[in-house]
């Protein structure tokens, strides 16, 4: 139910590992979640598997390598990766120096008529991430890169609308942060002629420029007219303010998503953060700071570094504190253009209400004059 404890996974997720057979060689790519090793076992003795040469690790998250010391263990074979997932690996795991094969980026590994080459393809999402390109079938394993938390009977993501939606809140939980590389390794991938990726999480995609044209798209620095609210209030207060901007913004044809963020699953917080201009975050004080939850959700906005142009912070306080400057400081990392905070002294009063529809007005210009709003 929680990835990393931390993500939500609405529609499960997979752990997946794929057998290549040549002519001379087997290889195992990736292995799974030590929780699954069990059913990874089954699956390859009903596939008859007595002897692997290769188990190929893209990616030291245990999620994928956790398996790893029990393959090899089970089945004899070298453990073949780049240097620094390596290093890693040996940090993370129980595996000796002299288990593991290192391999350059453009590096190939012969299976007898078939032809394992490995890519170094960095940051998605983490330093030592590669993929495995397969000539003779024309087949990309991408690991974490393009996948998607969709546990499904359907082997491949034939259904786009059943398989777009978690492959970008995948995207937007662990892969927005590095934009810029990913960009990088788009572009590197670009002209194999790829005829299918096979990620290790959800299906796989046998219409590659569907799950591609998607990435180029979340990558790019292009924002839509929305703005994403997120808010928590206590007494009232901070949601009277949450629904007077948003009316404000919905008059001034701004789409709102709004995001009340205690009964909020904040994948789909992170979802509406691939697109949006504007992030704006409502808060009451408590004690002296930012109410916690709305803290967390700051953090988390702060963490994944989306492409937001601007930000802004409204909210409510009884006495006095430092809500706003804790708020603009989380928010920091995202570097985006911020607005003067709006902030009411108990129950906000016409005035106060009359600075969020300013607020909405400034949002507006702002939009404007990067070109997405009329
Ligand atoms: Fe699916 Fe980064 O592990």
């Amino acid at each position: 139910r929680l990835f990393d404890q931390l993500i939500p996974l609405p529609h499960g997720t997979t752990y997946n590992s794929y057998l290549v057979r040549g002519s001379e060689k087997t290889a195992l790519l990736d292995t799974v979640d030590p929780e699954t090793m069990d059913l990874l076992f089954a699956h390859l003795d009903r596939l008859g598997v007595k002897k692997l040469d290769y188990v190929i690790s893209h990616h030291a998250e245990q999620d994928h390598s956790g398996t790893l010391p029990m393959v090899v263990e089970r089945y004899g074979c070298q453990v073949v990766t780049n240097k620094k997932c390596k290093g890693m690996l040996l940090d993370l795991l129980d595996l000796k120096d002299e288990q593991i094969v290192e391999v350059e980026d453009g590096e190939k590994l012969s299976l007898g008529n078939k032809t394992l080459e490995f890519l170094l393809l960095p940051w998605v999402h983490w330093p030592e991430t590669m993929g495995t390109w397969l000539a003779e079938d024309r087949i990309l394993f991408s690991c974490d890169f393009f996948g998607s938390h969709l546990a499904s009977t359907q082997l491949f993501a034939d259904d786009k609308m059943m398989v777009y939606e978690p492959a970008k809140r995948y995207f937007a939980e662990i892969m927005m942060p590095f934009r810029t590389q990913i960009r990088k390794n788009l572009a590197k991938i670009e002209g194999l002629g790829i005829e299918m990726i096979a990620p290790s999480h959800g299906p796989v995609y046998r219409e590659p420029a569907f799950i591609m044209d998607a990435y180029r798209d979340w990558v790019s620095d292009e924002v839509k007219n929305e703005v994403v609210l997120a808010y928590v209030s206590m007494h009232g207060s901070t949601e009277r303010m949450a629904e007077r901007l948003t009316d404000a913004l919905m008059r001034r044809g701004i789409n709102v998503h709004r995001f009340d963020i205690p009964v909020t699953d904040l994948g789909n917080l992170a979802v509406s953060l691939v697109d949006a201009a504007t992030v704006i975050v409502g808060a009451p004080t408590v004690l002296t700071g930012p109410h916690p939850m709305a803290a967390y959700a700051a953090m988390l906005v702060g963490a994944l570094r989306p492409k937001t142009k601007f930000a802004g912070i409204f909210g409510s306080y009884g006495w006095a504190g430092k809500m706003p400057e804790q708020l603009t400081q989380m928010l920091s990392p995202v570097r985006a253009e911020l607005f003067e905070p709006v902030i009411s002294k108990g129950h906000p009063k016409e005035e106060d209400l009359k600075r969020l529809d300013e607020l909405a007005d400034q949002i507006l210009a702002k939009h404007r004059g990067i070109g997405i709003a009329g």
